[in-house]
């Protein structure tokens, strides 16, 4: 699957990434969206309707962090970042801060980070470790309007110009973890095709997008993905 003709290469990842880290999935057994659903926690609707609800889930995953650790997936993708002499960006769909830990570099989140807040009043996003009580105060603009910086649905992802020319400049493109049922991520292959990337899917279990794929290799992303960092340094 991987030749010499490559240079430019975009990796998607999903919450299968983190999986063997500790954290839940949305839409496995045991996934977030069982124990909570989307309307009640990641809408702008439920944020206006019931802020406690919503800042508190976000509050007890970005709790959940300090519990988890980076596993050889996110060691493999920073050892690559760190090693590949062209253009690399890791789009990931987590708001968890494992790529991060792992040292990631070119990397951006286009679904927000747990650890930051938003302020819905000036836009700043701030750095935030605890608990996120509503009515929290911007150190910008000093309204109480700061909220989990947390993409909603119905909400635009984060950097979209700047994924779009890396897919645009793609010769290689690896989606790692990820269901591929949320847009536009999981339209990201159809785009890579277009530009003529070659199209790797790295999943526990074939997902909604296996079909666009050139190549899907399916087993546990700690074992697949240092896989392919080797078979990619050579
Ligand atoms: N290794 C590789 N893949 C795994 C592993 C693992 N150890 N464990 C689970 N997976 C795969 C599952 O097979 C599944 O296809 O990870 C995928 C997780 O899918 P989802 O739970 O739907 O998570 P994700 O695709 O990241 O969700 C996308 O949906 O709810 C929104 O904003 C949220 O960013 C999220 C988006």
């Amino acid at each position: 699957m991987v030749g010499l003709d490559i240079h430019n290469i975009v990796i998607l990842t999903g919450a299968g990434i983190s999986a063997e880290s500790g954290l839940a999935t949305f839409r496995g057994p045991d996934g977030l969206w069982e124990g909570h659903r989307v309307e009640d926690v990641c809408t702008p609707q439920a944020l206006a309707r019931n802020a406690a609800l919503v800042h508190r889930f976000y509050d007890e995953r970005r709790a959940k962090l300090s519990e988890v650790t980076p596993n050889p997936a996110h060691e493999a993708l920073a050892a690559l970042d760190r090693a590949w002499p062209g253009d690399l960006l890791i789009v990931t769909q987590n708001v968890d801060d494992l790529h991060e830990r792992a040292g990631a570099a070119r990397l951006l989140h286009m679904h927000g980070e747990l650890k930051s807040a938003l302020c819905a009043a000036c836009g700043r996003a701030v750095p935030w470790r605890g608990p996120l009580p509503p009515g929290s105060v911007c150190g910008g603009c000093g309204q109480p309007r700061l909220r989990p910086d947390i993409v909603f649905f119905g909400e635009m992802p984060y950097e979209m110009e700047r994924i779009d020319a890396a897919l645009a400049d793609a010769d290689l493109f690896v989606s790692i973890g990820t269901s591929s049922a949320v847009y536009p991520a999981a339209g990201f292959v159809q785009t890579a095709r277009h530009h003529g990337a070659r199209t790797l899917e790295l999943n526990l279990d074939p997902s909604a997008g296996s079909f666009y794929f050139e190549e899907s290799r399916l087993g546990p992303a700690s074992e697949l993905v240092p896989a392919l960092v080797r078979e990619l340094l050579g």
